[in-house]
């Protein structure tokens, strides 16, 4: 029977639990600070998928030496506008926020960056580097490749990775635009927190190891994942590698290692674009359109089943709002993760309560 319970943290509280525990790790504070806030900011999205619930097995990665808790980063500029950076095999948040912000450095100059990344690991939820170059005003686009997890269009084996491309802009009064999207139907967690919380999944997200359609999330989870629809979603996931894979001189086409399975570091590339809206028009007329263009799309009259059009992100954005009000709603399974990870690393527990809080 599946527990409907749930168990509200302060989003801060929840970032200090996971502060203290990736430093009992050895990441250094701004590095575990930088980490945690990642992490919370994607379950105060709704991204629970990648939020907290991740955090004990990323300690397990450290603890058993296949991510370096304190890497070296090796940052090569390329031109004035394009660099690359070696990851040294740390925490793919933290190689993922320095790329980012390296890519704005030089867009703030030169109105547009980019910096490739090898020798990374999962980063996580795409959004956050969009959010992150979206607090200095900057469009950008965010890539990454992950270990394989889907076959190519057409194929029966698992070669490709469900891995998700983001793109974002600014606007003005209005949600800005953040699309953050798995090339298949939907993102592994999904899977992941199904198994964790005694769930089933519907029909069309995963295949069993035979290619034959399961709504068992135990068994899609030795699977493989279904492609958004078919030759497309392949394609963009081969796009992925190419720009975060071939391009930076990370591990691609199947060979990025598997956090969950492979005792080895994963090598994972990313790519991260920031474009600076006022190289071609001041930000006020750039967020001013961006505004008009929300509007129209909001004034676009629902169709059968819908009760009002939203834009990319705007999900996530309103329930951030209202996460950041009531507390982050945790399930039995990850409560009991929690008090696990704390009593393993000895430290204090995170605070947890049985009704929405009010902050
Ligand atoms: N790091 C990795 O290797 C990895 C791999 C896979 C997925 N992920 C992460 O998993 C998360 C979930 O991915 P997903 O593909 O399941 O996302 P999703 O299907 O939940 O959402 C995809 C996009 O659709 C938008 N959207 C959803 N409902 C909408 C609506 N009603 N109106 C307008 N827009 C709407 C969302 O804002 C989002 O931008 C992402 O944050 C992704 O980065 C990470």
């Amino acid at each position: 029977m599946v527990s409907a319970a749930r168990y509200y943290a302060d989003p801060s509280a929840a970032s200090q639990f996971a502060v203290e525990l990736l430093q009992k790790a050895g990441l250094s504070q701004a590095d575990a600070k930088s980490m945690a806030e990642c992490l919370v900011m994607a379950d105060v999205r709704g991204v629970d998928t990648h939020g907290l619930a991740r955090l004990p097995q990323y300690l397990d990665r450290v603890s058993n030496g296949r991510v370096k808790a304190q890497p070296e980063f090796k940052l090569t500029e390329k031109t004035p506008v394009v660099a690359h950076l070696d990851g040294d095999n740390g925490f793919g948040f933290v190689v993922a926020t320095r790329a980012m912000e390296e890519a704005v450095k030089r867009a703030e100059i030169y109105g547009i960056g980019m910096v490739t990344v090898n020798h990374s690991n999962h980063f996580g939820m795409a959004a956050t580097y969009v959010i992150q170059a979206l607090e200095k005003n900057m469009i950008s686009l965010v890539f990454t490749n992950s270990a394989k997890q889907m076959p190519p269009f057409g194929g029966k084996e698992t070669l490709l990775g469900i891995s998700p491309f983001a793109a974002g802009a600014p606007s003005h009064h209005e949600a800005p635009y953040i699309l953050d999207m798995a090339p298949s139907v939907v993102a592994k967690g999904k899977i992941r927190r199904a198994a964790r919380r005694g769930e089933s999944i519907p029909e069309g997200w995963a295949l069993d190891a035979d290619g034959n359609p399961t709504t068992d999330a135990n068994i899609a989870l030795n699977g493989s994942m279904a492609p958004i629809g078919g030759p497309k979603g392949s394609g963009i996931a081969i796009l992925m590698d190419i720009v975060s894979g071939v391009l930076s001189g990370a591990a691609f086409g199947g060979e990025v290692g598997d956090q969950y399975k492979d005792p080895r570091p994963q090598n994972v590339g990313h790519t991260f674009i920031a474009i600076k809206p006022d190289i071609f028009m001041s930000t006020d007329d750039f967020t001013a359109r961006m505004d008009t263009l929300v509007q129209r799309v909001h004034g676009v009259t629902p169709a059968l089943g819908f009760s009002e059009v939203l834009f990319p992100g705007e999900p996530e954005h309103r329930l951030a709002m209202q996460r950041r009000a009531e507390g982050i709603p945790y399930a039995d399974a990850e409560k009991q993760m929690f008090a696990d990870a704390a009593r393993q690393y000895g430290v204090p527990g995170l605070s947890l309560s049985e009704s929405p809080l009010s902050l």
